[in-house]
């Protein structure tokens, strides 16, 4: 069995906590498609070790491994090298370890604008987005979204200042795209978006929707970057006020896709591997 395992690549997810973790079955999916031979494991950092554990990991034969709550900002200090994207994130998702160096990626951004404009079928160009929250979640994707040349995007934050340092660090870029951007309190983030998309972790501490229905367009499209549960109140309040609605485990297939391909050089067919995920999501939500 060691034999075996030996000549393998190894790949894993590191976070604390990764039980509850759906990539493991997503990428063994891909592996299986594509035709690759690869082994991906879930990887429990101590909150405190998070380098030891990941470089330990890559000493027994780890090639890559993706990083989740709380680390991607330390993953990304952890890289020698630096995708654009990842270095505007300030966070990494995809550390790939290479011979000479550790490359690391964001591939979150490219995952949820995937889902929407792809999945979806609602291409960002020319409409109006409102993104709510200005902590990790939100600034792994934000980079993402202004690139798909919205005409604006607006970050709606309860503190106001943490969504401004996340505008001033993606001026450039919206400048660049022509996109109007600009930062929000909650209370006062203007009507009439035609994406809304939810990057707080309000529903975890059991907070209300923390904005009124106005900032829906008729026909809007809502997303949750949670899925299960978790984004389950968002979602049923934008249903009731006659939004189209998405979760996030499209995102979550689509920037593990992403990962894939940077590590293996093989892009998998998604819409399987979605399709069956979300069959397990609602048969088990616990996740
Ligand atoms: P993550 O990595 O999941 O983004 P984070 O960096 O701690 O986690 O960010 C959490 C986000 O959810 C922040 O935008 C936070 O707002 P503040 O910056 O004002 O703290 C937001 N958030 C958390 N609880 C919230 C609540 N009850 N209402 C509104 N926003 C909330």
């Amino acid at each position: 069995m060691s034999e075996t395992l030996s000549v393998l690549d190894r790949y894993a997810v590191a976070g604390n906590p990764v039980a509850h973790s759906r990539s493991p079955e997503i990428h063994a999916a891909f592996a299986v498609q594509t035709g690759q031979s690869l082994i991906y494991e879930r990887l429990l950092c101590p909150l405190d070790a998070f380098v030891e554990t990941v470089q330990a990991f890559a000493a027994a034969g780890g090639r890559g491994c993706n990083i989740t709550v709380p680390f991607k900002f330390e993953a990304h200090a952890l890289a020698a090298r630096l995708s654009p994207r990842a270095q505007l994130a300030g966070a990494v998702n995809t550390l790939r370890f290479d011979a000479e160096d550790w490359f690391g990626d964001n591939t979150d951004g490219a995952g949820l604008l995937r889902d929407i404009e792809q999945n979806a079928q609602r291409p960002l160009a020319g409409r109006r987005v409102l993104l709510l929250g200005a902590g990790g979640a939100s600034a792994g994707v934000l980079g993402s979204l202004i690139g798909a040349k919205p005409a604006e995007v607006q970050v709606a934050n309860r503190s106001v200042d943490k969504a401004e340092s996340l505008i001033t660090a993606h001026q450039a870029l919206a400048d660049e795209m022509g996109v109007k951007l600009s930062a929000a309190s909650l209370q006062d983030c203007g009507r009439g978006f035609d994406v809304l998309i939810n990057g707080t972790s309000a529903s975890l501490a059991g907070a209300a929707v923390p904005v009124g229905p106005e900032v829906l367009a008729p026909g809007a499209l809502v997303v949750d970057m949670m899925y299960g549960p978790a984004a389950a109140p968002f979602l049923n309040w934008a249903r009731s006020h006659g939004a189209e609605t998405r979760d996030g485990l499209g995102m979550l297939v689509e920037q593990a896709a992403e990962a894939f391909e940077i590590w293996r050089g093989r892009r998998p067919d998604t819409a399987p591997v979605l399709r069956s995920l979300r069959q397990s999501v609602d048969e088990k939500p616990a996740a």
